[in-house]
């Protein structure tokens, strides 16, 4: 079975500027996959060269074991892309747009499909109105209709939600999960953190054109490091065994460092033997926004 993406030593310089600099991923059929990094990163970059609207200039990439380049029409069929920028025809309706999009797949008869994509993204009373007086929530939502319309294997989706309403997140996020569950593949770019983390089975993040961080968000987010334990003591203050584990005091919560969950036990043992009354207690798990931001800062160059 191919992967679904695959980039090996994937490269992208504009002028004097190296946007990717080998980039190796393989990203398995069925994933959802998201691919994190700060703006400039080089993520729209990286998708604009699968989807072949840019060239590397180093390495390869394939979707679905289809060569960007070598097999353009195949790997482009096998991916739909939800581009960043609102590009559209302000002149076509809804309907048009999607219909227009069918046709250059060489769709015809795909109005059972378009109907359910209206539905689905909430478009279906908007269907014969002209795209420009829609309204930007409503505009990038028929762009997810148009990545969609060949039901591709893979669908990509490039900062979906930046500057979207909630309820087009929701919407979104419950549709995109949906086909996912059919078995299609998602590769999702983003820096709401936390979409990541509540959505994506993997992730990598991006970092001035390499991949810095590339595992399962749940191995991510178990980094031992920075697990805490938040302590209200009263009187409010530590016993002298515990003062090394100190990592943060603020306004009489003792933030400690915990490596094992098994640690408690001495530590609760200490407050006592010091008569120190535990007021409030409980453990803290780094967030992806934490690790990531860990991440960026010990990759720095
Ligand atoms: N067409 C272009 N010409 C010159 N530089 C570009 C072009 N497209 C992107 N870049 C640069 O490449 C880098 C990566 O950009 P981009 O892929 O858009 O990042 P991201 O999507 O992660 O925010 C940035 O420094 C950006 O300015
Ligand atoms: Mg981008």
């Amino acid at each position: 079975m191919p992967a679904a993406i695959r980039l090996q030593g994937l490269a992208k310089r504009f002028g004097s500027l190296e946007a990717l600099r080998g980039v190796d991923l393989e990203v398995e059929q069925g994933e959802f996959f998201a691919l994190l990094g700060p703006n400039g990163a080089g993520k729209t970059t990286l998708i604009s060269i699968l989807a072949g609207l840019t060239r590397a200039t180093g390495g390869e990439a394939s979707v679905m074991g289809f060569d960007v380049v070598r097999q353009y029409r195949e790997a482009r069929r096998n991916m739909g892309v939800v581009p960043q920028e609102l590009v559209f025809d302000p002149f076509f309706t809804v309907r048009e747009t999607l219909e227009f999009q069918s046709g250059y797949f060489g769709l015809r008869r795909n109005d059972d499909w378009i109907d359910a994509l209206l539905h689905h993204l909430n478009l279906t009373d908007k269907a014969d109105t002209n795209m420009r007086r829609l309204s930007g929530g409503m505009k990038r939502r028929v762009l997810v209709a148009q990545a969609l319309v060949h039901k591709p294997p893979v669908i990509v989706l490039d900062e979906p939600t930046a500057g979207v309403d909630v309820e087009l997140r929701q919407t979104l996020w419950q549709f995109v999960r949906e086909l996912n569950q059919q078995g299609h593949t998602i590769l999702l770019t983003t820096h709401y953190l936390e979409e990541a983390e509540e959505l994506c089975e993997r992730v990598a993040m991006l970092k001035e054109g390499q991949i810095v961080a590339l595992d399962r968000t749940a191995n991510l987010l178990r980094t031992d490091a920075e697990r805490r334990v938040e302590l209200r003591l009263n009187p409010a203050r530590l016993p002298e065994a515990l003062q090394a584990r100190l990592v943060e005091e603020k306004e009489g919560v003792f933030q400690l460092g915990l490596h094992d969950y098994a640690e408690l036990e001495g530590m609760l043992a200490a407050l006592r033997q010091a008569d120190i009354k535990v007021e409030g207690l409980c453990v803290r798990q780094p967030d992806l926004e934490e690790v990531f931001l860990r991440t960026m800062r010990g990759a720095e160059r």
